[in-house]
């Protein structure tokens, strides 16, 4: 694990606080200190990372930022798991969906419902993201960014080789198109073989499959639908016909050099969450020149989302408790939240900050989301843990994995999945 040290010698610090009023004054006692564990290390993630650095810093507090490699998080997930059985848990950690509650459950969170009170949370955070701050009905958590993963990222150039102009606008032709960019000598689809990856990609294969009436009944209100089987063959059918357009060294591959096989031409798309944007933007390609963000087709009237909550564990020494506090205030601030999503390519959890300073891709998400949540199309991610408990997801996805790596056929993977949730 790497770990950087945001401490300043004290007189830069006074220089920077009397420059950007600090919400902690220097006085007799030890300065506030805040320690965030994460997963953002591609150069995209680890630009939007420096910038909450600044704001934190900016704040007074003296910053550990300690990343730990790997998409998806489940390396970091072990590291947190073996700090809070040695007893040194972070001041907060970035943990997405129903796993924050599962923490909560393990008696390992603090409670910052006073703070939430006070900055009145509930009343600018939309209530389907509250659920993923909070456990038993008390705040123990800030999120600033809602991503959502139900977007294809595509080369115009590799495409226009294919005679491809325009965004294919359903399954058959966005197959279609993969199947002629390959056949042409790039990679259909750039996918990167980890779990997670291929388990991101069955979110919207589901979707597509079943519409979102299906996915909210099997997913988020743990029902089974009388054409559950069958849907979930479909979904598998659609895994298939991905899995003949990916290349065959995608084994572990991280899930940001599969996009820069996209950004340097190499393949003609990837199905992933929109933290692929700033790889595209760090790498000086725009948007509708060089590369098209679109809704996987078949989804485009929902949208499935992850938050990245930072969770406060409990800690001890008034500095970090301080530090908490000052922490999770800052990560909820207007200021942090507008500068940190343009940079991350998401969206603020914080209703009441206007779209206008985001790009295209940023533009249409922060459309795509009000218009999903007026339709209750506004869906949680399976795959990033926003749907079903850790159990059932981690079990899915592993049946979903095989299936892409090619172990299982599509019906026994619809066999095999309705046995994982139905646990
Ligand atoms: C997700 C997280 C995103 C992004 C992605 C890849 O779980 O929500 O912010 O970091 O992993 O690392």
């Amino acid at each position: 694990m790497a770990t950087r040290i945001g401490g300043r010698s004290t007189g830069t610090f006074l220089c920077v606080i009397a420059l950007s009023t600090p919400l902690w004054i220097p006085n007799a006692f030890a300065q506030p200190r805040a320690e965030l564990l994460h997963w953002w290390t591609s150069p995209g993630e680890a630009a939007a990372a420096e910038i909450l650095s600044k704001h934190v810093r900016r704040s007074g507090v003296q910053y550990v930022d300690s990343p730990v490699l790997g998409g998806g998080g489940s390396s970091a997930m072990k590291t947190l798991r073996a700090r809070v059985k040695a007893r040194n848990a972070p001041t907060a950690v970035q943990i997405t969906g129903l796993e924050v509650a599962e923490w909560g459950e393990r008696d390992a969170l603090n409670d910052i419902d006073a703070l939430a009170r006070a900055e009145r949370w509930s009343e600018v955070v939309p209530k389907p993201f509250q659920r993923y701050m909070k456990f038993q009905g008390r705040w123990v958590g800030v999120a600033p960014n809602v991503h959502s993963t139900n977007w294809v990222w595509a080369n115009t150039d590799v495409l226009a080789k294919v005679g491809i102009t325009q965004p294919p606008r359903t399954w058959r032709e966005f197959v279609g198109a993969a199947r002629k960019a390959q056949s042409a000598g790039f990679v259909g689809l750039a996918y990167g073989g980890q779990t997670w990856q291929s388990t991101l990609i069955f979110d919207s294969a589901l979707l597509g499959a079943g519409g979102p009436d299906f996915y909210r009944k099997l997913f988020i209100e743990g029902r089974r639908p009388g054409n559950a089987h069958a849907v979930l063959e479909q979904a598998y059918a659609r895994m298939s016909e991905l899995r003949d357009v990916i290349d065959d060294q995608s084994a572990n591959r991280p899930w940001n050099l599969a996009t820069a096989m996209v950004i340097n031409g190499r393949a003609a798309f990837q199905i992933m969450g929109d933290w692929a944007r700033p790889e595209f933007t760090v790498s000086g390609k725009q948007v509708g020149r060089d590369f098209w963000c679109f809704r996987v087709p078949g989804t485009e009237d929902s949208v499935t989302f992850n938050l990245d909550t930072f969770a406060m564990f409990k800690v001890e020494g008034a500095e970090k408790v301080q530090g908490q506090q000052i922490f999770a205030k800052t990560v909820m601030s207007p200021a942090f939240q507008t500068e940190f999503n343009v940079a991350k390519g998401s969206v603020p959890t914080r209703s009441d900050i206007a779209g206008s300073a985001f790009e295209e891709c940023g533009r249409r998400a922060v459309q795509d989301i009000a218009k999903a949540s007026k339709r209750q199309t506004l869906l949680g991610s399976m795959a990033l843990g926003h749907a079903l408990g850790t159990e059932q997801k981690d079990a899915l996805s592993d049946v979903i994995h095989r299936h892409f790596s090619g172990f299982l056929s599509d019906k026994d993977a619809a066999t095999e999945s309705l046995r994982a949730i139905a646990r």
